[in-house]
């Protein structure tokens, strides 16, 4: 009897538990999806009804006026598709409520040189306030991925495209336009949102940018970082690779593009465009021209990645290895801006290691020169000198060998797997690592023929036009090219 007793509010309990349990799989099996299906059709309804009858392609870029390096990237996209594709609609979803069509399309022209036809619609968003970091102060990263998906529904409310084309790095917003919104995806990525680096600095504790002291210090917290940061990559790995057409900037980010999203083969490498056009223009200065000189210049801000202590000690080696006659006419010229007092600071170090070595009379720092004196001085100049370990790309060194200088790069990062090609036949600049290496490289550049010295410097001019505006609008294109077969068919 008791027996019983116990039993009924027992079996009760579990009839309770299976009830929930399967109105939960109902909803996730069902409901959801009919939900999913209704939105969809709600948007395809949207398209239809829409008064741009031909293909509209959709390019989100939040901040399409803030003039910087991926903005060039935008407006050269822009340019492209519209040089090509002459009767595609274009719309650009963008957060710029206070500047007006024409004001943007000016400020393109005047900044980037760039004429564009006028006939782009910008569709404005209001809700950008949503990506910006500083609306999370905790769990940035996915509270800006969730709001970048807020923002995108707002954009597939105002205008929904055929063809989305991402130039900012949302990844979270793909899933949405692909699925819900009917459209073809591309992704034009600069940088991924989280990198194998920034796992790496929380698994071993090592206070960085994006890991604040109190995290590396204490393991507990450290550990629910690292379980966020895991959680994180999965799901931009799961949105990103929902794109059908992936272009990166760099071998740098492909790298890290490829380990988490995982789609090497949709996966295309585009350099985004440098102007280079004016500087493989100038005229090179012959040895006699320069007086014999040979000036060594230095392009970088006095920041302590840029390590330019690396490059008085080349200089100091440099000087056992040259004849004094020789190194009488080599001069260091190191051109950098110095933003604050404690950039101020690291060039009075700078001039004082200098004066240690010895080499104060070999060495001159010139800093905040403008534009066009920052041009004379590469052209007056025989070797570029960069000693940055790692950089990502290095648009500087670039624009050195379009100016004519033969570059001697650090060998990491950017430099070797993008810019410079050492192999025989094909050279068009050095890499070194230290002190020794540096000097040697150098000694053997002054010590070359003058003929020899001319063919790197022509070797590095055409070997950088692939990063020109040019090759780029034609790469992109050509990356882009099958989202317009298919609808033209
Ligand atoms: C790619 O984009 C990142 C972030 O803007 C930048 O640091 C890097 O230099 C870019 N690479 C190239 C090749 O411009």
């Amino acid at each position: 009897m008791i027996f019983y007793f116990l039993m009924t509010p027992i079996i009760l309990f579990v009839n309770m538990l299976l009830l929930i349990a399967l109105c939960k799989i109902f909803c996730i099996l069902v409901l959801l999806p009919i939900l999913l299906i209704k939105w969809r059709k709600f948007y395809s309804k949207k398209r239809e009804e829409r008064q741009q009858t031909g293909t509209v392609v959709g390019i989100f870029h939040p901040y399409c006026n803030a003039g910087g390096g991926g903005e060039r990237v935008l407006w050269a996209a822009v340019h492209a598709i519209q040089t090509k594709y002459p009767d595609i609609h274009i719309a650009i979803y963008t957060g710029d409520l206070d500047a007006d069509p024409e004001k943007i399309l000016s400020q393109t022209e005047k900044t980037f040189n760039m004429k564009l036809q006028p006939n782009i619609e910008f569709v404005y968003l209001h809700g950008r306030k949503w990506v910006e970091a500083s609306t999370y102060p905790y769990f940035t990263l996915l509270g800006q991925s969730l709001g970048s998906v807020y923002l995108g529904i707002e954009a597939l409310n105002n205008l929904t495209p055929d063809i989305y084309i991402d130039t900012m790095g949302y990844a979270f917003t793909y899933p949405l336009f692909k699925y819900i919104g009917g459209c073809l995806v591309g992704s034009y990525t600069h940088y991924p949102t989280i990198s194998t680096d920034m796992l790496k600095y929380v698994y071993r504790r090592i206070a960085a940018y994006n890991n604040r002291r109190i995290i590396a210090r204490n393991p507990l917290l450290s550990g629910g970082k690292f379980l966020y940061y895991k959680l994180f990559a999965y799901l931009y790995g799961l949105v990103g690779s929902c794109a059908d057409i992936v272009i990166v900037n760099s071998s740098w980010t492909e790298e890290h593009i490829n380990t988490i999203w995982k789609c090497p083969l949709k996966t295309h490498r585009v350099y985004p465009p440098c102007s280079v056009e004016h500087l493989i223009g100038l005229p090179l200065l012959s040895d006699e021209e320069k007086n014999k000189c040979i000036r060594i210049i230095a392009i970088a801000q006095f920041r302590p990645e840029k390590n330019h202590p690396l490059m008085l000690r080349a200089m100091f080696e440099l000087r056992s290895i040259l004849k004094e006659e020789v190194w009488e006419k080599v001069k260091l010229v190191c051109i950098g801006s110095c933003r604050d007092a404690e950039d101020e600071r690291r060039v009075k170090d700078m001039q004082d290691l200098a004066k240690h070595l010895a080499l104060d009379k070999n060495v001159e720092f010139k800093l905040n020169v403008p534009y066009s004196e920052l041009v004379s001085e590469i052209q007056k100049g025989t070797i570029g000198l960069h000693t940055m370990w790692n950089e990502h790309f290095g648009i500087g060194i670039v624009e050195c060998m379009a100016a004519g200088l033969i570059m001697v790069a650090h060998s990491s990062g950017g430099p070797r797997a993008d810019i410079i090609e050492t192999r025989m036949g094909s050279v068009n600049g050095f890499l070194a690592e230290d002190e020794m290496e540096y000097a040697k490289v150098i000694a053997s550049i002054i010590q070359m023929p003058p003929k020899v010295r001319n063919a790197i410097r022509i070797a590095a001019r055409s070997s950088v036009n692939r990063f020109s505006c040019e090759i780029f609008e034609k790469e992109f294109l050509r990356a882009i090219e099958p989202f317009f077969r298919s609808k033209q068919e």
